[in-house]
């Protein structure tokens, strides 16, 4: 949720970020990176996993490259036997998503990129900061790109980050915020309201920049991420607890992994029926629970069980207890 005060302590401090590359969203910043990979690696085609969300399609669909599938295993790892290395070389670009927050299959990704020389985007969308064997998730790829609002009290927002030198990444002019933006900030001062203000995130030619408040925020105010983790991963708790007891089925498990800030808590569930029930539930409770991906039915023939995942809130500014439900399942 947005939070003026935040901007204001930011806008009286000294800039201490010095990122350069602000995009408007994870779209947006995807757009311009295969701009880029065309120009300069002459990328004429692209890997993705089947579990994802229809906004990266619709970026890769503006543009004119080939799109190839792979599959994604129930622990949302890289599935090896669904990709055939000798269809990739040097200008086939494989776009890894760290999922919810979560470390891909790296080694096996760094394997690929070894022996082909592809290009490795990784999306580090849903990734407030999480890190793997030592190493901060968006130090993997080549290149990688994250979506600032999913997971900041921001309004819009995307880094685009270079770990190799080849590539060179123009800024983009931060902008005032548009009017859909402003309603969406002041839902944070509406407490009474239960309605959900759905937000709507331009794709103009998928060339815009961040808005200047979120840019403010983002370059000079410190977060406290020690605080967020310890509230995301309680939270992340509540609804192991919770939700494993109520028959639905967890999909990753935070015990297995050393650094991790979780985006929400994922779950199977096991059948359409269910899914419309939880939603209801959560509707009820006033809590968002997304159905993940958003993507047409008939458009998902990856992973069966991907099919049926839920996304339950971990997000800081509400902490999970068994009082905060006032509907029973
Ligand atoms: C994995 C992933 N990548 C990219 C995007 C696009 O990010 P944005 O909504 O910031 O455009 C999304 C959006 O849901 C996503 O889930």
């Amino acid at each position: 949720m947005f939070s003026y005060k935040n901007l204001v302590k930011s806008i009286f401090k000294k800039k201490t970020d010095l990122i350069s590359c602000y995009y408007e969203s994870g779209s947006h910043s995807l757009s311009h990176i295969l701009d880029v990979l065309k120009k300069v690696d002459k990328a004429d085609k692209i890997y993705i996993p089947f579990f994802i969300c229809q906004e990266v399609i619709d970026v890769l669909s503006s543009k004119d490259i080939e799109i190839k599938f792979y599959n994604i295993t129930n622990e949302l790892y890289v599935d090896e036997s669904s990709i055939d290395l000798s269809t990739i070389n040097d200008r086939t670009i494989i776009l890894i998503i760290n999922y919810f927050g979560f470390p891909a299959n790296w080694e096996y990704i760094e394997y690929i990129k070894n022996k082909t020389k592809c290009i490795i985007v990784e999306d580090n969308c849903h990734t407030l900061r999480s890190s793997y064997r030592g190493k901060a998730l968006g130090k993997y790829g080549d290149i990688s790109f994250d979506s600032l609002r999913k997971v900041l009290p921001v309004l819009s927002g995307s880094v685009i980050r270079c770990n190799s030198q080849k590539y060179i990444i123009s800024n983009k002019e931060s902008k005032l915020p548009n009017f859909s933006q402003i309603k969406y900030s002041f839902r944070s001062l509406r407490k009474l309201s239960k309605k959900i203000i759905p937000r709507e995130v331009s794709n103009s030619h998928y060339y815009s920049g961040i808005d200047v408040f979120s840019k403010t925020i983002h370059s000079k105010y410190l977060f406290d991420y020690e605080n967020i983790k310890e509230k995301r991963v309680a939270n992340f708790k509540f609804w192991e607890n919770f939700l494993l007891s109520r028959g639905l089925k967890r999909i990753l498990n935070l015990q297995n992994f050393e650094d991790v800030i979780p985006y929400v808590f994922p779950c199977f569930i096991n059948t359409h029926n269910d899914i419309k029930k939880w939603m209801e539930w959560g509707y009820a409770n006033n809590i968002v629970i997304i159905k993940w991906p958003n993507l047409a039915k008939d458009k998902f023939i990856g992973n069966n069980s991907l099919k049926n995942v839920l996304l339950f809130p971990v997000n800081e500014q509400q902490i999970m207890t068994q009082e905060r439900i006032i509907h029973e399942f």
